[in-house]
């Protein structure tokens, strides 16, 4: 390898097991700081974070946007993936290199090699936004895990099971983390509780989080 440093090689510093085929791979993000933030002003200035609907009506708390051949998107028809950006009736802008770089570095170290990812989903949560409890399903292939990671404030990340009454366990998610889960444990419930209030160096009153999925 020729690179000033192996990303890979990196992220074997720290890792927990958050259930089977899911690990939390903690600062493996860090080294993608500035590039990763860079990449997504752009992103956000054609595409710019919203508060979508849910098919009940409801506004969502986080603020969304996506990169990628495909972004996930609900509205009152339902969630779905889209090609289009349906604000701007764009295409979403194209995943960046250093995007695609640290999702599949971080899939690899996980023990999911062949990841591709064709989506990603950006969330921007501030102080009070949540995800209720819910499952990646609107995937066409589950064989891809799910790679999601953590910038700016820190949050509370709660992984349960296949079930919506299975317990939960709660992981502290901070500025760099990588979480990945696939195989069996690549339909598990998940979400994160109310943001609270603080303050990042890098993001301010912020959190935000990059989903890579392998959507179509
Ligand atoms: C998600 O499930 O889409 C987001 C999880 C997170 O914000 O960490
Ligand atoms: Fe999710």
């Amino acid at each position: 390898m020729t690179d000033l440093f192996d990303p890979i090689e990196t992220m074997g510093a720290s890792r927990e097991t958050m259930a089977m085929g899911a690990v939390l791979l903690r600062g493996a993000a860090l080294p993608f700081e500035s590039e990763l933030l860079a990449a997504l002003r752009d992103i956000t200035v054609h595409s710019p974070f919203r508060h979508m609907i849910t098919p009940r009506g409801y506004t969502m708390s986080v603020a969304m946007t996506n990169c990628g051949a495909a972004g996930w998107v609900t509205d009152r028809t339902g969630y779905r993936y889209d090609r289009h950006d349906p604000e701007t009736g764009n295409l979403w802008p194209p995943m960046p290199d250093c995007f695609l770089a640290l999702a599949i570095a971080a899939a690899t170290e996980a023990g999911y090699p062949l990841f591709q990812p064709d989506a990603c989903l950006i969330n921007r949560y501030e102080p009070g936004a949540r995800l209720s409890l819910h499952q990646d399903k609107n995937e066409r292939d589950f064989a891809n895990p799910i790679v999601s990671v953590s910038l700016g404030l820190p949050a509370t990340f709660q992984f349960g099971g296949l079930k919506r009454n299975d317990p939960i366990s709660k992981f502290a998610l901070r500025h760099g983390d990588v979480a990945v889960w696939g195989g069996p444990s690549r339909l598990c419930f998940h979400g994160v509780p109310e943001l609270k209030h603080g303050h990042h160096d890098l993001l301010g009153a912020m959190r935000i989080n990059l989903t890579f999925r392998g959507a179509l």
